[in-house]
């Protein structure tokens, strides 16, 4: 099952088209990047999010950045390049998928000819069309190990909207729900942004898989009074000992979910895996406007004066994953062997 109408990052030939997440599910507005900055700003910006989606919109500014360079007199094209890269690569820090993509297209980049746009615009086709096809592996490889019934919670939006398409921990939901394994799906609001009220609920209701919404304070509480036997997450970046990066709260539920006997499942493509960050100590975690905790939808609340602390990813240790499945294939509690015979 997968939502084909649901295209967040799209290249028509000529530019990069975004659908705008800061505005779903109420409007569906399509941003239109003609050039790299444009993009830079969409991500750092949350217009497009989720790893897997900003490293392919990331790839897709390399394309641009380099059709402008090749307008460029040849002794100022390298360094407009090297400058775009580092824009690019730079635009978030967490997600090593965006980090990952951009170097990708600067290998791609040194190895084309004097105009390399369409080269380089097929290798962007290429992380996506990789991307998409990872999703329904990884969605087949964790659906197999639900059983029957099972009630899961998710957290943030780890769905079609911040892949290419079908989802990570969505796929699993998606594929499980085909395969006749789910009953029904717990999706934590995930304050500030809302991407759990505003995007996963919205994602699974469109695919009529049933689902609630509950606010992140009553994780623990619903994991232990509705049964339920996974939580189901995606990551930002997974270090090369498995400890994993994802959104603020990841960390509490996989803290919840061992305390109360559930299993504790990450769905990460390998493009999300670090093996050059050994710990999640090293991970470096964004933080981001106050405003986004004493306000909301643009008003304030918290009186004037209050001061906010902002972090908006986490660090789960490896010991709380019970299960990593990537592309690659499943790997149970993920340590440094495990990840690098992973990655071999
Ligand atoms: O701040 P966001 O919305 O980009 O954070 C997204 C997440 O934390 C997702 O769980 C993660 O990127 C995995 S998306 C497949």
């Amino acid at each position: 099952m997968t939502d084909l109408r649901l295209a967040p990052v799209r290249w028509d030939g000529e530019a990069l088209i975004l659908l705008d997440q800061r505005l779903l599910p109420r409007q569906e507005n399509y941003l239109r990047c003609t050039d790299h900055t444009s993009v830079v700003e969409a991500i750092a910006t949350m217009v497009v999010r989720g790893a897997p989606a900003i490293g392919i919109a990331g790839a897709f500014g390399v394309v641009l950045a380099a059709r402008f360079a090749s307008r460029l007199p040849e002794v100022r094209r390298v360094e407009y390049m090297d400058i775009a890269l580092r824009e690019l690569r730079e635009a978030r820090p967490t997600a090593v998928n965006l980090a990952w993509a951009v170097d990708r297209m600067a290998t791609c980049l040194r190895g084309a000819a004097a105009h390399p746009e369409a080269t380089l615009a097929e290798e962007a086709c290429r992380i996506f069309e990789e991307d998409l096809a990872a999703n329904h592996r990884m969605g087949d490889l964790g659906a197999a190990l639900l059983s029957p019934g099972a009630r899961v919670m998710t957290h943030c939006n780890a769905g079609a909207l911040a892949t290419a398409g079908y989802g990570t921990a969505l796929g699993v939901i998606r594929s499980a729900w085909r395969d006749g394994h789910l009953s029904e799906v717990f999706a934590t609001e995930t304050r500030p942004w809302l991407q759990g009220a505003r995007l996963t609920a919205w994602e699974l209701q469109r695919d009529g898989i049933p689902v609630r919404l509950i606010t992140d304070g009553s994780a623990a509480h619903v994991i232990r009074t509705q049964g339920v036997s996974w939580v189901i997450v995606g990551a930002d970046r997974v270090a090369a000992n498995g400890d994993v990066a994802n959104k603020i709260g990841t960390y509490a539920l996989a803290v919840a979910a061992r305390h109360h006997g559930a299993r504790f499942m990450v769905v990460a493509p390998s493009s999300t895996v670090d093996l050059s960050t050994a710990s999640g100590e090293a991970i470096h975690i964004e933080e981001r406007a106050a405003s986004e905790v004493l306000e909301v939808a643009g008003t304030r609340f918290a009186a004037p004066g209050v001061e906010a602390l902002n972090p908006v990813f986490d660090v789960t240790p490896a010991a709380l994953v019970d299960v990593l499945v990537t592309e690659r294939g499943v790997l149970e509690r993920p340590d440094s062997a495990g990840m690098a015979a992973l990655m071999a």
